[in-house]
């Protein structure tokens, strides 16, 4: 979950790899470090903490090379410090490397190095990658970092430079992303797009295997074994100004604020609400091979996996589809049911996360259909399912998941209604109600947006707590565990969501006047139900933090504090019950003055285990 940047070309390599790192900390940011290669020598420069300690660190020393590699760190093994910050070197310094991945058979090789009476510095894995690549050294870095990584078993997205052949990086992938950018007399490497798109927009995603030597006007990709390989250049159109925060203090809000249009994105020129149609290209599945798909088993983590809880009304209800929902690190172990009729739909924002990607895998291996929703073009999960619909939200910088959020939402349920249509299972007047629903929703969260003052104030009554609860049902239960996961993430607040039926199960006895109590209870069918469930929360003197319907003015003569979101239909609603929670638990952790867009401990991509 470490960012990587190399550069090799005119430019002053350490700026570039510096910019690149900063659009790469949302990956890790314990720690940080570059290399270059200068006046024939390795240097080296880490520091501790945010990356502004790192640029300080290269001030103070000049630093300027036309090659640098460079890293931002989300450690595994061994603290943050230091000593275990990358680049790391072989002891002779003359072959530096920074990694992201795990070895996992490091304490093997490590052991094996140490016989021969190799010494180590840092407590990382990745210490051994340099040691091998100097033991295998013999003019010809390539070659070197192919023999040693037929003895590394693990995942990595590695960038090389070596002294003695100061006009090229090595970079190579497997099972951790790494993309090459194209230059005119240079090149790049990155972890991630944002940080190449102020240099390029034509890129290369490596695949699993792939070693590649760059030098400033050559690029060569083979495997292991030195077999050429040929891979495509895509051109990408994410707007570079789209990873700058644009005014806002966090893009945490940027990409809150953004999504009427990341969900508009999302949907645009895919549906036809007055024909009550769907067209989605890429996805070609037949209307034999849609009804022959037996049951669909939906997997994704955190915030992934709740947008896959309301998927499953999406399936069920639209698709008449048996549809089940698992957190991936369960799925990938627990020996499912799975079959050639069985669709395995994965969800990830960053098509990265290791334990989805490892589903994925899974599924593929017992000949299910797979699909994958991401949002990140070219990413592991989108090359390797069998389908892939996109989200088209854009780069989301911020660790808290939002704008990925809504947009898997609206990429499933068009989904979902394009089935329902090839399956009949819905009339023509349903198709088109339900297709109206959504494209109205971005004027409304629009509306919203302009009109949330009130969140603010509930948070600024609320932020002093230290327990939440969230409580939601049918569609909107998986709302209230998104709503605590955001406030968990970034204010560091203990907040647990619950099926509001469920409460009175167990969870009531935790109410007191101290506990806040958020419950979204937008217009449905199970109304009724969730105003019940909020009477027995307050008949244990809970304080109630209403998410309510515009029109139901019940609700504000009754409740605490309320929050107001324009009515919908209930299917489409968690898109906008959603809006105020992200707020809400934004305005909190702004006020509690923690660090909203890089929250302690946590990294966006979590490309491990
Ligand atoms: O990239 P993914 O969607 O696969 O990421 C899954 C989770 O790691 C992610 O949603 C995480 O829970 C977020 N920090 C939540 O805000």
């Amino acid at each position: 979950m470490c960012g990587v940047v190399g550069y090799i070309g005119g430019k002053n390599a350490v700026d570039v790899v510096v910019n690149g790192l900063k659009k790469l900390e949302y990956r890790g940011y314990d720690s940080s470090g570059v290399a270059v290669v200068k006046d024939g020598q390795l240097q080296i420069i880490r520091s501790v903490g945010k990356l502004k300690n790192l640029e300080e660190n290269i001030e103070k020393k000049h630093l300027k090379s036309n090659i640098s590699i460079g890293h931002t760190r989300w450690a595994t093994h061994g603290k943050p410090s230091e000593e275990n910050a990358h680049p790391h070197a072989d002891p002779t310094k003359s072959i530096v490397i920074v990694h992201n991945g795990i070895v996992e058979n490091y304490a093997e090789l490590k052991s094996d190095l140490e016989k021969e009476g190799k010494e180590f510095k840092s407590e990382t894995d990745t210490e051994v990658i340099a040691h091998l690549i100097k033991k295998h050294y013999k003019n010809n870095l390539l070659f070197a970092v192919q023999e040693s990584l037929k003895e590394i078993k693990g995942s990595y997205a590695l960038g090389v430079i070596c002294k003695d052949e100061p006009d090229k990086i090595i970079c190579a992938r497997q099972d951790a992303p790494l993309i090459i950018g194209i230059g005119k007399g240079e090149n790049f490497l990155a972890s991630d797009i944002p940080a190449l798109l102020s240099y390029t927009r034509d890129m290369i995603f490596l695949e699993n295997g792939d070693i590649a030597e760059l030098t400033t006007s050559r690029i060569i990709i083979t495997d292991i074994e030195n077999n050429v390989k040929k891979r495509e250049v895509k051109n990408i159109k994410w707007d570079y100004v789209q990873t700058e925060k644009k005014g806002y203090k966090h893009f945490m809000l940027k990409e809150i604020y953004e999504q009427p249009r990341t969900i508009e994105d999302t949907f645009m020129g895919r549906i036809y609400p007055d024909e009550g149609r769907v067209y989605i290209k890429k996805i070609k599945l037949s209307e034999k091979d849609i009804k022959n798909i037996s049951n669909v088993y939906i997997v994704g983590c955190g915030t992934s996996y709740h947008s896959g809880l309301v998927s499953k009304f999406f399936f069920e209800n639209f698709a008449k589809i048996h549809a089940e929902v698992d957190i991936a690190s369960e799925f990938r172990y627990r020996e499912p049911i799975l079959n050639d009729r069985t669709l395995v739909m994965v969800i990830s924002q960053s098509g990265e996360t290791a334990d989805t990607l490892a589903a994925l895998r899974l599924a593929k291996s017992k000949g299910c259909i797979t699909l994958a929703i991401c949002n990140v073009v070219g990413s592991s999960m989108s090359r390797e399912a069998d389908h892939v619909l996109y989200t088209h939200c854009g780069p989301e910088i911020g660790v808290a998941s939002t704008k990925a959020f809504t947009g898997q939402i609206a990429a499933i349920y068009i989904l979902a209604l394009d089935w329902a249509w090839r399956k009949k299972s819905l009339s023509k007047e349903e198709l088109k109600r339900y297709l109206k629903e959504l494209w109205e929703i971005p004027v409304k969260i629009r509306n919203f947006l302009k009109e949330s003052g009130s969140v603010r104030e509930v948070a600024k009554k609320f932020a002093h707590k230290r327990n939440f609860l969230y409580l939601g049902r049918n569609v909107n239960y998986p709302v209230a565990l998104e709503g605590a996961l955001k406030l968990k993430e970034i204010s560091y607040i203990h907040a647990e969501g619950y099926a509001a039926g469920e409460i009175k199960h167990g969870p009531i006895a935790l109410i007191d006047n101290d506990m806040p109590v958020v419950a979204i209870a937008v217009k449905s069918k199970i109304y009724e139900k969730i105003i019940s469930n909020i009477e027995e929360a307050k008949a244990r003197g809970g304080t109630i933090i209403l998410i309510a319907s515009e029109s139901d003015k019940i609700a504000l003569d009754n409740e605490d504090s309320v929050i107001y979101v324009p009515d919908c239909d209930e299917f489409i609603s968690p898109i906008l019950s959603v809006i105020p929670l992200q707020l809400l638990s934004y305005y909190v952790a702004v006020m509690l003055g923690c660090d909203v867009d890089q929250p302690r401990n946590l990294a966006k991509s979590v490309t491990v285990e």
